[in-house]
């Protein structure tokens, strides 16, 4: 049977320009390279990665009365998803994200959240009617609606997965006791903690100091190119990520963290988990674009096997 995963979170339109290099302030820079609306928010790069990773997957969010969420929720069923619980706002538009890719692949990213906005506690409990298994959270909400979500989740004994992108330096981590795996990339890890990941001894700080706030089971911290840090309430280990040509690294975290949380859920085996995420994740930032780069679990094995062999 497949487990159900909810997916409690964001979904945007992305508007998405690759540029040679950023302008500076009060510059006009001409790229030629064209421009591109790419399906993506981290809640719905998350739903993706955990339906075509074979994931029973149920998606609550709110969009807004418009084309875009029209497009979007048609993507979201051609996947399987199970969109009952993706609510409509008359008064705001679907969330959109700018987003300016370098020749590196690195990424910035400005959310304009939209109907993400209205995304309320009544919304994520009527979701929960759906008996997930497990329970998947991100930051670009309300802090009522991830807040929420985790209380549920954790008052009828679910599993919850957060991945922490976003981050806010005042978010209520406190609010998410219990948590089974949180998951923040870098930036996310230092405005929560204070302490910037870049060595073996600061991530370990910042991994207990997570725990400690979270009593998470487990902390993964995502390290970009460096791969990750599983943190295990006692004992570390660090997973290096694969080396592949990098296209552009956006929903590489998403992936990251769904891959994670569903393979864990499988098995419940943190490593093996983390290890499946770090392949899905290679796969994702050697291509461009959110959703367009979300690998299948066939895409996956194929990419584990060719390693092997290369070996
Ligand atoms: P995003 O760019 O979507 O915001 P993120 O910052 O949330 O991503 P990262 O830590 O950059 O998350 O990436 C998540 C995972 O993706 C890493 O733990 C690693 O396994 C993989 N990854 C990221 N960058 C690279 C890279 N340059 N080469 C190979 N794998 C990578
Ligand atoms: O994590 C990548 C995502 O962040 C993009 O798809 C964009 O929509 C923003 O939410």
């Amino acid at each position: 049977m497949k487990k159900r995963v909810l997916v409690v979170s964001s979904a945007n339109i992305d508007f998405v320009q690759r540029v040679k290099r950023m302008p500076d302030g009060g510059e006009t820079v001409i790229e030629q390279n064209g421009y591109s609306y790419v399906p993506g928010g981290k809640g719905a790069n998350s739903a993706l990665a955990f339906a075509r990773v074979g994931a029973d997957t149920v998606f609550c969010t709110k969009m807004g009365k418009d084309d875009n969420a029209k497009k979007l929720k048609k993507l979201y069923e051609a996947e399987g998803i199970d969109t009952r619980f993706i609510g409509e706002d008359r008064e705001e538009a679907t969330g959109l994200a700018s987003i300016i890719v370098e020749e590196d692949g690195q990424n910035r990213i400005i959310v304009y959240p939209g109907a993400n906005n209205c995304l309320c506690e009544n919304d994520v409990e009527e979701a929960f009617t759906c008996y997930p298994d497990g329970v998947f959270i991100q930051f670009e909400i309300p802090d009522e609606a991830s807040v929420a979500a985790a209380r549920f989740a954790r008052e009828n004994g679910i599993p919850f997965f957060v991945d922490a992108g976003p981050a806010r330096a005042d978010y209520p981590l406190e609010k998410l006791q219990g948590v089974e795996i949180l998951s923040p990339n870098e930036t996310e890890c230092e405005i929560l903690t204070g302490i910037k990941p870049d060595s073996v001894q600061n991530c370990l700080k910042a991994a207990i100091r997570l725990a400690t706030v979270t009593e998470a089971k487990y902390v993964v911290l995502k390290l970009g190119r460096r791969g990750c840090f599983v943190y295990d309430g006692k004992y570390y280990n660090i997973i290096p990520a694969h080396k592949v040509s990098v296209a552009d690294t956006t929903a590489a975290g998403d992936v990251f963290t769904a891959a994670l949380s569903y393979a864990y859920m499988q098995k419940g085996d943190i490593l093996e988990a983390a290890r499946f995420a770090t392949l899905a994740a290679a796969i994702c930032v050697s291509r461009e674009g959110a959703s367009t780069s979300i690998p299948t679990l066939k895409e996956i094995k194929a990419f584990a096997k060719s390693i092997k062999e290369a070996k």
